[in-house]
């Protein structure tokens, strides 16, 4: 395994808190420690107490819960944000936490990831045309996971690329050789991911919550981020970058295809195979959470948070659960409330989450501070009705006075407050955060010490602190360059993805000549049924009656009643592969195979797409 024990040297600064409320500000750096420790906890390699089959070292468990739900997997997203606010960490000065070092765990997940980045997983392989990159979730041995699952997730390759962008930004502050060492072992990793993003963010796939099909303002936020910033590495590093080359159309996209003007707030998803939902959500103030850099100005690409329409998502989002949930008493603003994913939810009855009342906050103290920064307070029309609600006497205008400034601003970071003091309110005495909040009861629900809920404390108690991550580039040349008509592009990356290091890399051969045979299925599903194909090939399982079979189709032209179910799969040119189709009732578990075994002669490698459409009759599952 590739140490990095050499690449970072020591930094040690006292962690400090700072607020206005002196038992506000008590509470909340315990509850850091605690959030911090209780992330790490969750970590493999880095404790000994989670009882059965530990993760592997760098796999960032989402839960230490197996039943109840089954959380003790790892996801590429949940980890890279787990890892983004832990980098933050040690380059805002934290060495250790208990007796782990926060540098040992960064090289665990440089490790784990380089390896997950090439291991073959239902939504594909690494090589040539990087499919597999979209894989959401892997048990924590690092294994595949070839359960139906809403797949590809386009988010995780841009945090992860992200992530690995602010751990050679932490390499850079610590260490003269710095430059060497990250074009030669962290660039490949990042240009991986990057290839992904660039090649497939113009396509449909599923949304943070693993629910939604279609185009998401988190989603493709990150996809943003991510390209920007390996510009300005790429530039850093004399490499180049020709998928970062597509963000001037992803600024494009999210700044024409989100904003709900009627209802004057960010749409979570667009392109949605979701027709009874308002898309009003808390994932757009996560997307934003996450874009956030403190030089950039409010009107850049409508992402920031201190950008009129994320301030004005902000109030749509939380008005649409003070009335919902009991325990919030049908308060009104300026009261903070406890806040769920979105308002239709019905995971676990639909209740708050502890990640998505922190956002509340967190994108709060960010703004309050990039006006400040700014030194100018903008209200306008989109933003008036949030300001209203905090502060009764706001109007529009540009405001540079200091004190009409810190008027704003004040109430902006006590609305904040409130939300930690929601928090609080539902948190048990260890300072254990699960996923959820019983909205009828306030007791803590669902899986038990969420590694994302204890990431999302440290990080709303950074930023009510002042401290802000590095710029990664928004106010950069390449941030400045947005199509004016947007294009649906992409930049073709097959043959492009290159393992990160051969000693780590798995033994994966890359014949040069492969041929991408898309299987698609016509037959007509009811939600809970899935589609699957198993066949001789080992990328189909290897076998014809594999039970239970591996290779899951995803739902391709979904329409309410009648998806086509599609699967792309790369084989060796001129080979011959036997498969079946298989239909699986997810409700009743069962499978029934085909009773015939179909063939398909794999072409040669002319670089076309060869088209096998099948209508299946499936006998009755047994
Ligand atoms: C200060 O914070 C504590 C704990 O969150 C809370 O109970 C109290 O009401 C707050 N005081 C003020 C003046 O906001
Ligand atoms: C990985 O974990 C899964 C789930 O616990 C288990 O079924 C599988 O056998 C493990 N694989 C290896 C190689 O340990
Ligand atoms: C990039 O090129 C410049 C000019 O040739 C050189 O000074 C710098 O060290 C190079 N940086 C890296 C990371 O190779
Ligand atoms: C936009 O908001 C309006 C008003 O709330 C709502 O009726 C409409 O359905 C929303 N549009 C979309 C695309 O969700
Ligand atoms: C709170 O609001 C809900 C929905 O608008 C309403 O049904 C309920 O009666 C209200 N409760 C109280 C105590 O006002
Ligand atoms: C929340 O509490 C209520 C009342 O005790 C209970 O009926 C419900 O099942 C709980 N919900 C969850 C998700 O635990
Ligand atoms: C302040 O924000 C405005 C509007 O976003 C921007 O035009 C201006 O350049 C910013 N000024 C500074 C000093 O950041
Ligand atoms: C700021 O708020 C205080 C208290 O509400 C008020 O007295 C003062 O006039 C405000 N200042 C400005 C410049 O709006
Ligand atoms: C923390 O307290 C909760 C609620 O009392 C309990 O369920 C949980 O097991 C405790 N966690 C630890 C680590 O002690
Ligand atoms: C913001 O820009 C200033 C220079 O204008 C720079 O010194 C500072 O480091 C930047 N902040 C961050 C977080 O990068
Ligand atoms: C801006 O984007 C356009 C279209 O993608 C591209 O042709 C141009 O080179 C870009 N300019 C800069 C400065 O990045
Ligand atoms: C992408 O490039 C590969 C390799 O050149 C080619 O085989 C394939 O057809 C291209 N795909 C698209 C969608 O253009």
């Amino acid at each position: 395994m590739l140490r990095l024990t050499v690449v970072f040297g020591l930094l040690a600064t006292a962690y400090a808190q700072y607020g206005q409320n002196a038992t506000l500000d008590n509470y909340i750096a315990a509850q850091y420690n605690i959030s911090l420790a209780g992330a790490i906890q969750n970590i493999g390699g880095m404790n000994n107490s989670i009882v059965g089959d530990g993760p592997s070292p760098g796999a960032v468990l989402a839960s230490p819960s197996t039943v109840n739900p089954n959380y003790f997997y790892t996801w590429t997203r949940d980890s890279a944000l787990t890892y983004l606010m832990i980098t933050d960490e040690l380059i805002f000065g934290t060495e250790k936490v208990g007796n782990n070092s926060l540098q040992v765990a960064a090289e665990y997940y440089t490790a784990a990831q380089a390896f997950l980045q090439t291991v073959t997983n239902p939504s594909g392989t690494f090589w040539p045309a990087g499919e597999g990159l979209g894989e959401p979730k892997f048990y924590s041995n690092l294994t595949r996971f070839n359960d139906a699952w809403g797949r590809p997730q386009n988010d995780g390759p841009a945090f992860r690329a992200t992530t690995f962008m602010e751990i050679a930004e932490a390499i850079y502050q610590r260490n003269p050789n710095a430059p060497r060492l990250v074009a030669q072992y962290y660039w490949p990793l990042i240009l991986a991911d990057l290839n992904y993003v660039g090649q497939y963010w113009n396509t449909s796939s599923y949304d943070p919550w693993e629910e939604v099909n279609g185009n998401s303002f988190f989603s493709t936020t990150a996809q943003y981020r991510a390209l920007i910033s390996g510009s300005v590495w790429a530039e850093r590093l004399n490499q180049t970058c020709k998928p970062c080359e597509q963000a001037p159309e992803i600024a494009c996209f999210l700044k024409n295809n989100f904003w709900n003007e009627t209802g004057n707030y960010l749409l979570a998803n667009i392109n949605a195979n979701q027709v009874n939902r308002s898309q009003i959500g808390t994932d757009p103030l996560l997307g934003s959470i996450h874009a956030f850099d403190i030089n950039a100005t409010c009107d850049a690409t409508s992402m920031q948070p201190c950008n009129s329409r994320v301030l004005a998502t902000h109030k749509v989002v939380v008005d649409s659960f003070r009335n919902l949930y009991p325990i919030n008493d049908n308060a009104t603003a300026p009261s903070a409330v406890a806040v769920g994913r979105y308002p239709e939810d019905t995971y676990y009855g639909g209740n708050p989450w502890y990640i998505t009342t922190l956002v509340c906050a967190e994108v709060l103290y960010d703004a309050a501070a990039q006006f400040r920064k700014n030194g100018t307070i903008t209200v306008d029309n989109t933003s008036l009705a949030f300001f209203q609600d905090i502060y009764p006497d706001a109007k529009v205008g540009n405001y540079s006075d200091s004190a009409t400034l810190a008027n704003y601003t004040n109430a902006m970071i006590k609305y904040a407050d409130g939300f930690v003091q929601v928090v609080e309110k539902y948190t048990p005495a260890n300072g254990t955060l699960n996923e959820q909040i019983n909205k009828t009861t306030g007791e803590p629900t669902s899986a038990i010490a969420l590694t994302w809920s204890f990431a999302a404390f440290v990080t709303a108690a950074e930023r009510r602190a002042g401290k802000y991550p590095p710029s990664w580039g928004a106010t950069s040349d390449y941030a400045s360059n947005v199509t004016s008509n947007c294009s649906a592009s992409s930049y073709n990356a097959t043959y492009s993805y290159v393992p990160a290091y051969a000693d780590l890399a798995p033994n994966i051969s890359m014949p040069l000549c492969m041929k991408e045979v898309l299987f698609i299925c016509n037959y007509s599903t009811k939600p809970g049924t899935n589609i699957y194909i198993v066949g001789d090939n080992e990328l189909l399982g290897g076998s014809l009656s594999l039970d239970p079979p591996i290779e899951v189709l995803r739902p391709g032209n979904i329409t309410a009643d009648y998806p086509w179910w599609n699967t792309p799969v790369w084989f060796n040119a001129s080979t011959t592969v036997e498969y079946k189709w298989v239909l699986q009732n997810q409700t009743a578990m069962t499978f029934a195979y085909e009773n015939m075994t179909r063939t398909v002669d794999v072409g040669q490698c002319d670089g076309e797409v060869q088209r096998v459409l099948d209508s299946p009759a499936f006998p009755s599952p047994n």
